[in-house]
Order: C-alpha cells, then structure tokens, then sequence
C-alpha cells in the first residue's frame, strides 16, 4: 500500500501520509493539511477523525470485536477478575501474582473516604442524580488531596484512590440517600463483593454474598472497563489535555456519560420497558415510534456509532442475564419485553437498514435490577466499571509524544463584518 494518499486541487497535488495501526487500521495524516492547502477537515461528531494513537483496546464495529490489550473480551469476562482488568488496562500487562497482590493492598489501603465527604452529600437536594453528585464529589476530592510532590507518586497514588474510593463514595451516596447507616470497605472481600456489601448489608439485616450477584458484577463491569475513544473517554482526553489534574478529568468523563445517549442509556433503557410494560407490553408501537422520522423516539439500547452488528459484549450481557435471574430465580417481565422487542427489531427492515442492533445497555439494566441495584444508580454503576478506562487513556496522553492541547477547528458560517448600532438607531 501507498504510504501516501494524494489529493488534488486547483491543479496542485498534496501527499499526505497513511498511518497504519496494528490490526490494519487504516487512517490519513492530516496534521499538515491546513498549512499546506489552507483546508481543514469537516468532520461533525467526529464519527471518521481519529483523535490519538492509542495501544489500549481494539474494536472492529463491522466484526462485532472487542479486546483490552489485545486479548478478547469474553476471555476476561470468562476468566478475570476486575482489579486484573483494571491492572491490565492500565498497566498494559495482567499483573503477576506479587503486582496484582501489591496492587490488592494499595487498593484496600486507599478505599476509605475522608469522612468530611459526607457533609457534602448530606446538602445536597434529596431528589439530586447520583450522577451529578459522583461528578461534583470525584472533583471535590482534589481538596482532600491535594497535590503530591512527584509527578510519578501524584499519577500512581491518585489512580489508585480513584479506582478505590469512587467505589465507596458510589455506595455512601445511596446510604446516605436512603438515611441509612454508611458501611464501610471490608479487607477481607473483593473488590465486587466489598461494593454489594457497602451497597446493601444494614445492620438488621447483614448481607449475604451472593455468588451469582458478585460474578454478574465482576463481568458487568469487565464489560464496561473500556471502549476506546467514545463519548465519555474523548471528554477526559480533552480536558486533561489543559492538563487540569486527574479528579477533574474523570469528573467530565462521569458528566459525559450521565447523557442518556451514552451510558444514561441503561436508565433510560428501564424506563422505557416500564413505559412499554405500562402500555400493556405493546412493543409494537415503540418500534413503529423509532421508525417515524418525524417523532424523537428512539429504541434505547439499540444502535452504536462504531458497532454495525451485534454489540459483542451485548451478546455476553444478554446470555449472563438470562443465566442470573435463573440462578436468583426471578421472574423479570420487563425480559420477556426486551427480547419481545429485540426480536422484533431485528426483523424490521427499518433496524436492518439503520444496522440497528442491542448494545450493551440493552440488558445491562435487567441484570442490574437483578441484583437489586436502584435504576438511578445505573450509569453510576457504568462509571465505576469504565474508571480503568477512563485512567489508562489519561494516562497514554499524558504519556503520547504526540501531544497537544485538544482544541478542534471550525467552519464559521455567522456574519461578516459589521458595524456596532448604537441602542437608539436598532429595529
Ligand atoms: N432508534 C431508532 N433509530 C435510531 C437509533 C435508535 N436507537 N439509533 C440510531 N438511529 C437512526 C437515526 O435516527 C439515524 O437515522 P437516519 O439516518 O434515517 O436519520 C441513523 O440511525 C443514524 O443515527 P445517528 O444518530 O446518526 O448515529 P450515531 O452513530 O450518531 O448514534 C447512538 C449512535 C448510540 C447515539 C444512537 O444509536 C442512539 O441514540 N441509540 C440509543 C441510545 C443508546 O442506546 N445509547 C447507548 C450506546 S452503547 C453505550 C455506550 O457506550 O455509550
């Protein structure tokens, strides 16, 4: 292949230079473009601009692939634990068994929160989404801790109070919503089990770990460690490129994801099978709303900007789903909707048309409800498996040689140059 893609105008020809990734990614350097031609690229949504090199994970939206570091990820929702994902993530490396036991301790030893945090969750309004408030809180915690004298220190000790204290601030947020009792992190469990624990023991009723609950979460969040550069994980890239510290990135990665386009989407999917569950299970209607072009309605659950087949961890989400409420023996109506409504989606010619099929939030939010986590507390729990992302994609930019302070251009189309009307002399 050319190492060169040619473009042609007004009789001059420019080379730009093709870059290709590791699984034959193909893309065109356009950094000089401007400089050379005086054109940009128009490109709204950046649905074909890659913004960075990145060795983290791999997708192919035509294939339905997926792999963290290069390795498949039904491999790691079958065999791994979380934390060794979150090692893996961004490390580049699954840990040994001295790394992953080091990497045990730092994250026990890092999990309790300052208790001055609670003070901020009991002032805010009762009704607050615990979105808003994990995003205010994850940047608050840059007052308690302030910044450390190494740089190297400052990234590895910050990291690891993310990964570690997110998942305690997640849980005493819905205590404290509740008016109950906070539970604190216990080291003699896992890092699933500790969240279930601080999420539901009371002190009349100690929580029993429940197997299938703790693997359902190990795998819903393996599920959700990364995805390369989407919505949420473009918004940390960006705002840490001002090179605003590590709270403040993840906290505009956490409000990005709360859209219910993105990781909003496991709420949003909910609601709208209570709604279809309302409407006497008409699955129908809802299919006949998502096609009217003239009526905002759309499928939740349904449809991915890179996927253009069926969301391969969807497909292990859908079988892990049915396996749970099985095990917990739970008769979930909304299920029977959701495939009722799958079913019928991807027979339309519509869906078919659209490449339309189930994504991830698709059955997230049943498997969710399952283990008896409250529907607003969904995207919450998107956040806290997608911080190993989050941190590792942070991380390769503060690393990448290539870096620059993000700051796209644009096509202006507002008025020419005019003169300022004095008050008196406007329409
Ligand atoms: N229901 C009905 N029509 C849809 C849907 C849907 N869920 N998704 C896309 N379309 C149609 C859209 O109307 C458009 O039609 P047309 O070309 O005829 O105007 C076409 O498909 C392309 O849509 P788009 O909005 O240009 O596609 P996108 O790549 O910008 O959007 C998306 C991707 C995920 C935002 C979109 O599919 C969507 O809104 N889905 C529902 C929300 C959802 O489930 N989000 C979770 C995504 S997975 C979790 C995550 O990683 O964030």
């Amino acid at each position: 292949m050319d190492a060169f893609v040619t473009i042609s105008y007004n009789g001059q020809e420019i080379k730009l230079p093709v870059v290709i990734g590791s699984e034959g990614e193909k893309a065109i350097d356009i950094s000089d473009l401007r400089a050379k031609t005086g054109f940009i690229t128009l490109d709204p949504g950046y649905a074909n601009t890659g913004s960075c090199l990145s060795a983290i994970t791999y997708m192919d939206g035509e294939k339905g692939i997926l792999r963290y570091r290069g390795i498949p990820v039904e491999q790691l929702a079958k065999h791994a634990t979380f934390k060794e994902t979150a090692y893996l993530l961004i490390n580049g490396k699954l840990p040994n068994r001295d790394q992953l036991t080091r990497f045990s301790v730092m994250l026990n030893d890092n999990s309790l929160v300052h208790e001055d945090l609670k003070a901020f969750y009991l002032n805010f309004p009762r009704a607050s989404h615990p979105m808003g408030i994990l995003s205010s809180m994850v940047n608050a915690l840059r007052s308690f801790y302030p910044e450390l004298d190494s740089l190297e220190e400052e990234i590895n000790i910050t990291m690891t109070r993310l990964l570690a204290k997110v998942r305690t601030m997640a849980a005493m947020s819905y205590k404290i919503s509740r008016g109950h009792k906070v539970v604190y992190p216990r080291p003699d469990l896992t890092y699933c089990e500790n969240f279930l624990n601080m999420m539901f023991d009371t002190p009349v009723k100690p929580y029993q770990i429940n197997r299938a609950a703790v693997n359902a979460l190990r795998v819903f969040w393996i599920l959700h460690a990364d995805h390369e550069q989407n919505c949420s994980t473009s918004a940390v890239r960006v705002v840490g490129s001002a090179r605003v510290n590590l709270y403040a990135a993840i906290s505009s990665g956490i409000a990005a994801l709360w859209g219910p386009l993105h990781g909003g989407a496991n709420q949003a999917v909910i609601e709208m099978l209570n709604a279809i569950q309302a409407d006497g299970g008409n699955f129908q209607k809802a299919i006949q709303r998502a096609r009217d072009r003239n009526d905002p309605f759309r499928l939740m659950g349904f449809g991915h900007r890179v996927y253009k087949t069926y969301d391969p961890r969807a497909t292990i989400m859908k079988t892990m789903c049915d396996e749970l409420l099985e095990s917990l023996q739970i008769n979930d109506p909304l299920l029977d909707i959701a495939k009722g409504l799958e079913e019928v989606a991807l027979k339309d010619p519509y869906f078919i048309d659209h490449h339309l099929y189930p994504n991830i939030d698709f059955y997230s939010g049943i498997v969710l409800r399952a283990i008896g986590i409250p529907t607003n507390m969904f995207t919450v729990l998107f956040a806290i498996g997608r911080l190993p992302g989050w941190i590792a994609q942070w991380k390769e930019s503060i690393d990448d040689p290539l870096w620059k302070i993000c700051r796209p251009r644009q096509v202006y189309t507002g008025p020419r140059e005019y003169n300022f009307v004095p008050l008196h002399a406007r329409a």
